[in-house]
């Protein structure tokens, strides 16, 4: 039975993360979007707050929190900032979440003491020029040199691909083992062979920090690897499934944020002698977005219910990024016409809003691949996981 009923926590958590996004990143936003600029003090700002190793055990310097106050907190931050809030769930559920699920204690001390408090920033680096939905294409190489591994690649798009200390690097080791041989591996930015290319010039999340990073003869020490050899596919997999979570939370907040906007605008309003949300035109445009969009709140919730009360959640979690990302999608650019001409610029918020949608159906998974994880988990007779 599942029961959404919100604790007095996690009801804290979430207008704490409204009052800041409200009061510190919407001053800014417009600005550091069409600057492309990397939000240095937001950022410090978010892990004074706690919002990035939210998840994390306390003894590692995490807010050891549940999920449902994880996706409660990212919702309201998508609801402003997507740039940063990006950041926080790579940095949260791919990274941190990885590092405690499966990394020793040598290297959870080492590394994720500074990730969960935000003194340094984590980048998940699985995707290539060739290997982006085909994610056992991997040509990035990990060559076993007895002590270390070797290193040499190139990993595209990048989140937090500048501003990061640590990266999670997946690269093949046996190529003849195709998946079973790929590896995780920890390397820190600064080692020698590490090289960061130009920021990417995008059409939304315009602000958050993406680049390609190449790899050069770089010497990662075996106690780098990630869990037993060649366990690092699968990593990926299992890393991935908990973050389409955050995903989708960050499209619910995109979604949320714009209908906001849309209905406090549609109330002041007038037109034809009366608010415009009085016209049935933007009336039922309105219905549907609260109806839409508190469908996908209840998918996000869901899938943070189910992995807080160790359920499967790689369905749940699949078909909560699948759904609420076509929400985000579709309502932010219903939102651009409820607005009209103050829709289609910058000043008004939509239009930065519905750039940013569109990345929701594409990274960590697109909507095709959600389908297909979803697909599967039919075909193998799983009722509900
Ligand atoms: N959990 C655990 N294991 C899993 C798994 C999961 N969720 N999914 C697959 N596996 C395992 C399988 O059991 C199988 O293992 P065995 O052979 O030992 O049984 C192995 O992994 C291979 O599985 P498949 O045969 O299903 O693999 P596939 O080649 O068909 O690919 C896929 C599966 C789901 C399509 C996968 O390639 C995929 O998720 N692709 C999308 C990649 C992606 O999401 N990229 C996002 C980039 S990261 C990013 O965007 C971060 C950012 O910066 C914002």
């Amino acid at each position: 039975m599942i029961d959404f009923s919100l604790t007095e926590e996690q009801l804290a958590v979430k207008e704490a993360a409204r009052e800041f996004a409200q009061s510190v990143l919407l001053p800014t936003v417009i600005d550091r979007d069409r600057e492309m600029r990397w939000s240095t003090d937001e950022i410090k700002q978010m892990a004074e707050m706690g919002f990035l190793g939210m998840m994390v055990d306390p003894k590692y310097g995490g807010g050891g929190m549940d999920a449902m106050s994880y996706v409660l907190a990212l919702e309201e931050i998508s609801k402003v900032d997507n740039s940063c809030s990006v950041l926080m769930s790579v940095n949260n559920s791919l990274v941190c979440a990885g590092l405690e699920t499966y990394g020793s204690e040598e290297q959870k001390q080492k590394y994720l003491t500074k990730l969960a408090t935000g003194e340094w920033i984590g980048a998940f680096c699985l995707s290539e020029p060739e290997a982006g939905s085909d994610a056992t294409m991997q040509r990035t190489t990990a060559v076993d040199m007895g002590d270390h591994y070797l290193l040499n690649g190139t990993k595209n798009w990048i989140t937090n691909g500048n501003c990061s200390s640590v990266h999670l690097v997946i690269a093949q080791s046996d190529k003849s083992q195709r998946h079973r041989g790929i590896n995780a591996l920890i390397v820190e930015a600064d080692w020698p062979g590490v090289s960061i290319g130009a920021k990417e010039d995008k059409l939304g999340i315009r602000a958050s920090d993406t680049h390609t990073i190449m790899y050069n003869d770089v010497k990662v020490p075996k106690e780098n690897r990630i869990g037993d050899d060649g366990f690092g596919f699968k990593f990926a997999m299992k890393v991935l499934a908990g973050g389409r979570i955050g995903i989708a939370a960050q499209a619910l907040g995109i979604a949320a944020g714009a209908y906001e906007l849309s209905k406090t605008y549609a109330l002041e309003r007038e037109a034809f002698g009366k608010p415009i949300a009085q016209h049935q035109a933007i009336a039922f445009k309105l219905a549907d977005m609260d109806t839409f969009i508190e469908a996908a709140r209840l998918l996000v919730y869901r899938s943070a219910w189910m992995k807080d009360h160790d359920q499967a959640y790689t369905r749940a979690g699949s078909m909560a990024k699948l759904y609420a990302s076509a929400q985000a999608m579709r309502h932010t650019v219903e939102a651009v016409q409820v607005l009209g001409g103050y829709g289609y610029v910058k000043e008004y918020h939509v239009e930065r809003l519905m750039r940013d949608a569109k990345i929701t159906q594409i990274y960590e998974g697109t909507s095709e691949i959600q389908k297909l994880v979803i697909s599967r988990d039919i075909v193998k007779g799983n009722l509900y996981s």
